[in-house]
């Protein structure tokens, strides 16, 4: 069985394939075209992909994308109407998703209705706990996904046995590990996304001088932790 995974329209746009549940390739879209952080369609590295795995298009099984647009829909049009811009860019990615199948079949010339793959869109967190557990040599393990923002979530944790993952919680926008990193990033005087690493390069000198502050930002309430939003 073929597995190809595509991360589209977002940084670090990327693939891999998975054939008889063996690992066979994994790369970004940036290593083709030369462009940091690349994102949109990642043709190049699903022809590499599939070079790799020695198939055709047409003898992918399933296609799988980290989005789903139901997923969590009542807070994402609860933010639609409270911050309609900001909202308006989210949706527009998730729309793309929606015609994964066309803009596969487009980067190879092939027609969408012919391809006899099935397409699944995966929850954003559980595709990041997916990639790392099913990969991993573990039958049994903590997962934690914790990122800026995916399907209005920011973290996610359960716990992997065998072929399952347990999922026990998650936290929802505005509420993110990651988004406070770029806020304190920004702060500091870098200008766009993708200098965090910098920063947390640099905390490995600093003390803990900020401590009390910090804590008045990010707080735990037992469940998980909450944002200082003012
Ligand atoms: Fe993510």
């Amino acid at each position: 069985m073929n597995i190809l995974g595509i991360n589209a329209y977002h940084g670090n746009a990327s693939a891999a394939i998975l054939c008889d549940g063996k690992l066979v390739a994994a790369v970004e879209e940036e290593r083709f075209n030369r462009v940091k952080y690349a994102a949109g369609f990642p043709a190049a590295a699903i022809q590499y992909c599939l070079k790799a795995a020695g198939i055709t298009l047409e003898e992918v099984d399933h296609v799988a994308v980290p989005r789903d647009p139901y997923a969590r829909l009542a807070t994402k049009l609860f933010y639609a109407m409270r911050m309609p811009s900001f909202a308006r860019e989210r949706a527009k990615v998730l729309v793309k998703f929606t015609g994964i199948r066309k803009a596969l079949a487009a980067a190879f010339g092939a027609n969408p209705e012919k391809l006899p793959a099935k397409f699944h869109r995966v929850e954003h967190h559980i595709a990041h706990l997916a990639s790392t557990f099913f990969c991993s040599p573990f039958e049994e393990a903590a997962l934690l996904s914790a990122d800026g923002l995916g399907d209005f979530a920011s973290s996610m944790w359960g716990v992997g046995l065998g072929r399952r993952m347990n999922i026990h919680a998650s936290i929802a926008f505005p509420h993110s590990l990651g988004l406070y990193y770029s806020a304190v990033t920004q702060y500091l005087g870098f200008l766009k996304f993708g200098d965090e690493y910098k920063v947390m390069g640099l905390g490995a000198y600093g003390q803990p001088e900020f401590q009390k502050e910090f804590r008045d930002i990010v707080h735990l309430n037992g469940s998980g932790f909450r944002l200082g939003l003012e």
